[in-house]
């Protein structure tokens, strides 16, 4: 399918670092409930598990839970939609990599979840996600809810108020794959090519369920 040109930042992988350093700087009331730095480390080192339920709303305003992908892999990414650089960046290259897996990626459920949901209503994300993918679904859901799937997902999140009394969100932006049992397999860094994406994925499709 034809997909809008998004606007791709060269330094996007700059822009995170520049996103962490802000954000081990301050405190804001929006946001994940460890610091930038505990949870790089728990991410880096394997400390604590990775993932877990959640209960959210799609695009189309529909409850979903991760219960009902099991048996296909997730592909699960966290961001917001106003984020200027990074995620586009990522989201394009995770629908590029669908594209590239060709029929073997119906077996890939590709899942975006805001970190953003004052802003990221479902009526918003239904005009955002399409452009990635048309299989790409979006999430938002409660404060609660999202900074309980953002805490599980090690995703660090922080709300920062702009000069014009707007605000912008720093966030982590690590592309999670877990197995078809809802396990966690491992994260590809900001910036991850579609071809590397493809190339890490293609084996796993090959394990069946268990
Ligand atoms: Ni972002």
């Amino acid at each position: 399918m034809t997909r809008p040109i998004l606007r791709i930042v060269a330094c996007a992988g700059a822009g995170l670092w520049l996103a962490l350093a802000s954000a081990l700087a301050g405190d804001a009331p929006q946001q994940s409930t460890r610091s930038a730095a505990e949870i790089m480390d728990i991410l880096m080192w394997n400390r604590e598990p990775v993932g877990g339920p959640f209960a959210l709303t799609d695009q189309a305003g529909h409850a979903r839970t991760d219960t009902e992908f099991r048996g296909k892999l997730m592909l699960v990414y966290f961001g917001f939609t106003y984020c200027p650089d990074v995620c586009p960046t990522d989201l394009q290259a995770i629908g590029l990599a669908l594209d590239k897996l060709g029929p073997d990626g119906d077996q890939v459920q590709p899942i975006f979840i805001t970190v953003d949901p004052a802003r990221d209503t479902a009526a918003h994300l239904a005009e955002y996600v399409p452009l990635f993918h048309p299989r790409l679904i979006g999430l938002t859901g409660s404060d609660d809810a999202i900074r309980k799937v953002a805490d599980a997902y090690k995703v660090y999140y922080a709300r920062v108020p702009l000069k014009d009394g707007d605000y912008t969100v720093d966030h982590t932006a690590y592309i999670y794959l877990m197995d078809r049992d809802g396990n966690y397999l491992g994260f590809f860094p900001p910036g991850t090519s579609a071809d590397r994406l493809v190339e890490i994925i293609r084996p796993r499709l090959a394990e069946p369920a268990r």
